[in-house]
């Protein structure tokens, strides 16, 4: 390091305090611009941890609707005459129903309540889609009365429904709420004598994302499109494995009929002893279809990720737990039918599918996960005849192997080496680590081999000692993210991990967008990824002081990218440091003149500053207009800042 350029340069007055600053000139090549910037370099990554999906993004209010949970009436209060029966279901994947009947005196109540995810929440003039299916088994006529309750049982809203038919017929009717209401109960009588059998008894409020019947919450898919995400990840994550075979996810019971997509237990269920949910379970109604759909209404690439044979190896040590490679056929045969459902012709059996359920054309599926989180040799014996079959069909995809849970040691480099022999097209590396990794390891990347496969941090979040989303972990995030930037050559994807958490229903922390049932906020975090997600540029601009990157020299951290479509530059600096610094950036090859621009900062006073759901804004961009006179720009950064310079060409 050269002494000089970093010794003490200026001192800058603060209010009363006298702060450092250090002196820094950063040279930026404007002329030769360096590697391609992928699309997909910023996405997410969703997983239904946390109540991330069936109580979260999913905008289905009721629990347990078609009474497939192992205790078939969990979630649901019933009185008088209610019976859980099987026969003559409409929906065989989820033969539950209840028969509501006479209670056997005029003056006593038959019906049932739901007390929904962590409540049913309603706001004031909201309307909410109620529907069942239903039939009278005995009579022509009968008819229910639906209710919101609120806790003290006040009636709130209420709507009649005449069922009218021996035959199961879908009924629906809109209710609305006077009034908000954060932990509403639904409660459905029996409004006749006549008996009246029900299933998928189901609640949406009518505003929904795109305004979709079997729609996302509008709130939280509406931040997932702010991000400008290039690429979707999803379904998992730890759900992919599952905590035994039966529970692994399996996209195909995630499509068709939303009511006869049957029930999965949520891998999560068990995960922490000091959060154990009895009822978090998997409706699937946002499935793989809703999954391609919303990728596409967020302009992000899909990127499914998929059973390799192998469940959670957490929970399941050893070969015996594993399905074995003469049996992966079927698991085999699913990576290839899924490629159909995405991108095959509407005469193909499951683009037939995708058509049927409202998207004759194709999602335009590229590539594709095989494996969540695996490790040791059983992954690569069982990737490999993956491998081989998805490379003779449809050489087209490009296919992303595992480097397991951690981001070095045994299990990463062998892991790597079997990626760089099996010739994976990326390798998923996930981290989660405290602030001084993500400060210590901002050139990872710059001296990966350019000529194996390209890298996807696939997950990672940066964890201070309290696990919480605060201005800490969002400051040496961005700074580490300088890293993936500067080596777009061979980074060619990251997602933060995980995506949601609802806020009575978290089991992992810290997570990129918290929410309860009626609002939700975007964490420091969120901002961080925002920033970068709306400044991709089309290729990376070599930035370097002394000619050596920017890592974390005086706490600086810096990369810089051009859009050549947009033409603009972006510049992105983190002063880590507890001084302020003075950059002076020379552009190279960029003509003298008068130029427009703008400077977004992040900072906060507060290291462990953090956006809840009180107090949203704590800590979010603020952005300044700037004018350049000419190709040396200076600039003063505050103490614990992360900076973005936007100027226009
Ligand atoms: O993001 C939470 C979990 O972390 C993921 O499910 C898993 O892949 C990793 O262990």
């Amino acid at each position: 390091m050269n002494k000089l350029k970093y010794s003490v340069a200026a001192i800058a007055l603060f209010g009363s305090q006298l702060i450092f600053a250090q002196a820094h000139d950063i040279s930026v090549d404007v002329k030769k611009t360096g590697a391609p910037i992928q699309k997909t370099m910023y996405g997410i990554f969703f997983e239904d941890i946390n109540y991330g999906a069936d109580g979260g993004l999913y905008a289905e209010m009721i629990k347990n609707r078609s009474f497939e949970f192992p205790q078939s009436l969990l979630g649901w209060t019933t009185f008088g005459k209610v019976e859980v029966r099987t026969d003559e279901a409409p929906f065989p994947k989820n033969p539950r129903y209840v028969r509501l009947a006479y209670p056997g005196h005029k003056e006593k109540r038959t019906g049932l309540d739901n007390e929904g995810f962590f409540g049913i929440s309603v706001k004031e003039n909201a309307e909410y889609r109620f529907s069942v299916w239903a039939r009278v088994p005995e009579n022509d006529n009968s008819e229910i009365r639906v209710e919101l309750i609120d806790p003290a049982s006040n009636i709130f809203a209420s709507q009649k429904i005449a069922i009218n038919s021996k035959d199961w017929k879908k009924y629906q009717v809109i209710l609305k709420s006077p009034r908000t209401e954060a932990k509403a109960r639904i409660r459905i009588f029996l409004a006749s004598d006549n008996s009246v059998d029900l299933e998928h008894i189901s609640m949406f409020p009518t505003d929904t994302w795109k305004g979709r019947e079997n729609g996302l919450r509008k709130d939280l898919a509406q931040a997932l499109y702010d991000l400008h995400p290039g690429v979707f990840r999803f379904p998992g994550g730890c759900i992919v494995e599952g905590t035994d075979v039966d529970t692994r996810y399996q996209w195909k019971n995630t499509v068709g009929s939303v009511e006869n997509r049957p029930l999965n237990e949520n891998r999560w269920e068990y995960t922490f002893p000091h959060r154990f949910f009895p009822d978090y379970f998997q409706s699937y109604g946002m499935g793989f279809y809703e999954l391609f759909q919303l990728s596409e209404d967020i302009g992000a690439e899909p990127l499914p990720v998929l059973n390799v044979g192998m469940i959670c190896q957490y929970q399941n040590k050893g070969e015996a737990c594993q399905i074995a490679v003469k049996d992966l056929d079927p698991y085999i045969q699913d990576a290839l039918d899924l490629i159909e459902f995405a991108n095959g012709d509407t005469g193909t059996k499951w683009g037939k599918v995708r058509a049927d359920m409202g998207h004759p054309a194709p999602f335009h599926l590229r590539m594709m996960a095989i494996g969540n989180e695996q490790w040791g040799k059983m992954y690569p014996e069982r990737l490999e005849p993956f491998i081989k079959a998805i490379r003779a069909k449809h050489p087209e995809i490009k296919i992303i192997g595992s480097a397991g849970p951690n981001p070095d040691g045994k299990d990463f480099d062998y892991g790597w080496a079997e990626m760089k022999r099996l010739k994976a097209d990326l390798v998923d590396e996930h981290y989660y680590r405290n602030p001084e990794w993500f400060l210590g390891n901002a050139a990872r990347y710059d001296n990966y081999d350019r000529k194996g496969p390209k890298v996807f941090a696939g997950e990672y979040a940066c964890h201070p000692k309290n696990r919480k989303n605060n201005f800490e972990s969002a400051l040496a995030e961005a700074a580490f993210m300088t890293g993936f930037e500067r080596n777009a050559d061979v980074v060619y994807m990251c997602t933060y991990a995980p995506l949601f958490t609802h806020i009575d229903g978290w089991q992992w922390k810290p997570d990129m967008i918290w929410f309860d049932n009626l609002r939700s906020v975007r964490s420091v975090n969120y901002y961080v990824q925002q920033l970068y997600g709306m400044h991709v540029g089309t290729n990376v601009l070599k930035t370097q002081e002394n000619k050596l990157p920017l890592t974390g020299q005086n706490g600086i951290y810096a990369s810089s990218a051009i859009d050549k479509n947009k033409n603009e530059i972006y510049l992105k600096i983190a002063n880590t440091s507890d001084a302020a610094q003075k950059v002076t950036y020379t552009f190279k090859g960029l003509k003298k003149g008068e130029r427009k621009g703008t400077h977004t900062v992040l900072k906060s006073d507060n290291m462990n500053a953090e956006n809840t759901l009180d107090n949203p804004f704590a800590v979010v961009p603020e952005t300044e207009k700037i004018t350049l006179t000419n190709n040396v720009f200076e600039v003063k950064l505050a103490p614990k800042t992360f900076n973005l310079y936007v100027i226009e060409l």
